[in-house]
């Protein structure tokens, strides 16, 4: 077990922009309506574990240690990310109207000690420039963009656990009733849906589209990969429409008339018949790629998202991606084998609900490999009489609790491979000690 010292505690360097968070997430999430502001906020009051925010905030800090002048990857855009100007649309039809390029702007670029070479907006120039200059400026090694990110990562996960705990019919979460339960299911989709339009006018605000694009993609991974939990299967998935990198089929460019393509999966039984190993094998692979749509495309595309805006190399933007992405994988299947081994009490939200649900996690998996007659159950989703209590025993027999531990530190290891590409600092080390507390975390 990692020792937590002041050093390499994760949220000590970072605990100022942690504190801040909440307050800065409450400003973006009011609304005109008091119960639409109580639902909103209501996973906000009690504390999570702030993952995907810590990983913003930590990947920035780590990347301002390399120099400035390495980092001229900038797209910058003097407007300021909290101009109130921008609710009401003001900036966006003086942009419609066609903004003035005959105004200089070079002034600003030597204010900011930019590469001439970064494209200013011209609209900059209608700005208070010394309340800007205070607003660009790093703090602590993390730019207010970068903030900004992780607290438009938060809300978009907040979101998504509104929705997810309609869909589970969950009663807990967080030690508290869950909003479905305090309040209604509509309710709680719509105040999803809000969280989810908040998040994306401050990502907008960012003016960077490369990070739209991954944020807004993330989301839809995120209902990607609930569907393919909804329709779990332990026949193979039509694989080919699968991308080697677990990425859903992107979106082309808007040029035209596009048909716009998403993956399928075909449920049907196939033809052919597999052999045990091969049909354990790709439940596993649909799993693992099912895993990566529902955690680890946000947490890895919130680290791109958090290096793109640093200005890094695209070498560095791919390690701080895929350390998101293998730490993403490990800290579900950890949450998956949490489901297995601990309870309510501990955990906050419902322990052993899974098999319940219908779901087949890696435990499970796991048993069914050493145990063919559990292939039966897996496919009709543990809802006759017995299922449940029969699998909970195999995955007991089987070690399948262990094994899913040891996979979960496979992502781990990988994880770190990739964070030990970052340049050393105490913001590493604490990034360090976040990836290994998520396999020997309790809750
Ligand atoms: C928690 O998983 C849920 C998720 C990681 C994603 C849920 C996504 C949706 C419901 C799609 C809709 C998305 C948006 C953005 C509105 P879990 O149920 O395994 O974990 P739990 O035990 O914490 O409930
Ligand atoms: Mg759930
Ligand atoms: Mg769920």
């Amino acid at each position: 077990t990692p020792k937590k010292t002041a050093q390499h505690d994760p949220f000590a360097l970072v605990s100022e922009e942690m504190k801040s968070l909440v307050k800065s997430i409450g400003a973006l999430i009011g609304s005109g309506h008091p119960t639409l502001n109580r639902v909103a906020s209501y996973y906000f009051e009690s504390r999570g574990k702030n993952v995907r925010p810590l990983i913003v905030l930590l990947i920035s800090k780590s990347l301002a240690e390399i120099p400035k002048s390495e980092r001229t990857r900038i797209t910058v855009d003097t407007r300021d990310i909290n101009d109130q100007n921008e609710y009401r649309g003001i900036s966006s039809a003086m942009s419609f109207a066609g903004a003035d390029p005959e105004h200089s702007i070079t002034p600003l670029k030597i204010l900011y000690g930019l590469n001439p070479n970064i494209i200013l907006n011209p609209l900059s120039k209608s700005f208070n420039q010394s309340e800007k200059i205070k607003s660009m400026d790093a703090e602590n090694g993390i730019l207010p963009r970068q903030r900004r990110l992780a607290e438009i990562t938060e809300i978009i996960h907040t979101s998504s656990l509104l929705h997810d705990d309609v869909i589970d019919i969950a009663d807990s979460r967080r030690g508290r009733p869950s909003a479905n339960i305090a309040f209604t299911n509509k309710m709680s989709i719509l105040a999803g849906d809000f969280l989810l339009a908040r998040a994306s006018v401050a990502l907008s605000r960012l003016r960077n589209n490369e990070v739209t694009e991954l944020m807004s993609t993330a989301i839809a991974n995120l209902v990607e990969g609930e569907f393919m939990q909804l329709k779990n299967t332990v026949f193979q998935p039509n694989v080919d429409q699968i991308t080697n990198d677990g990425e859903s089929k992107q979106i082309p460019a808007p040029t035209g008339r596009v048909p716009l393509k998403v993956p399928e999966y075909s449920l049907k039984q196939p033809q052919v018949t597999f052999s045990h190993d091969e049909n354990v094998k790709a439940a596993f692979e649909y799993y693992i790629h099912k895993t990566y749509l529902k955690t680890a495309s946000l947490m890895s595309k919130s680290a791109r998202s958090a290096a793109v805006l640093s200005g890094c190399n695209d070498e560095m933007i791919d390690h701080c991606y895929n350390f998101g992405r293998n730490l993403g994988l490990c800290f579900q299947i950890v949450d998956d084998m949490l489901d297995y081994t601990t309870n309510e009490d501990v955990l906050g939200k419902p322990a052993g609900a899974d098999l319940k649900l219908g779901l087949a996690t890696a435990p499970v998996l796991y048993a069914w490999q050493m145990k063919p007659e559990i292939g039966p159950l897996i496919a009709r989703k543990f809802n006759s009489p017995g299922d449940v209590e029969l699998a909970r025993s195999a995955v007991v027999e089987s070690d399948g609790v262990q094994k899913t531990r040891k996979l979960a530190e496979k992502f781990r290891d990988a994880a770190l491979a990739h964070l030990r590409c970052l340049p050393e600092s105490d913001a590493r080390s604490a990034l360090e000690f976040l990836t290994n507390s998520v396999v020997t975390r309790k809750k």
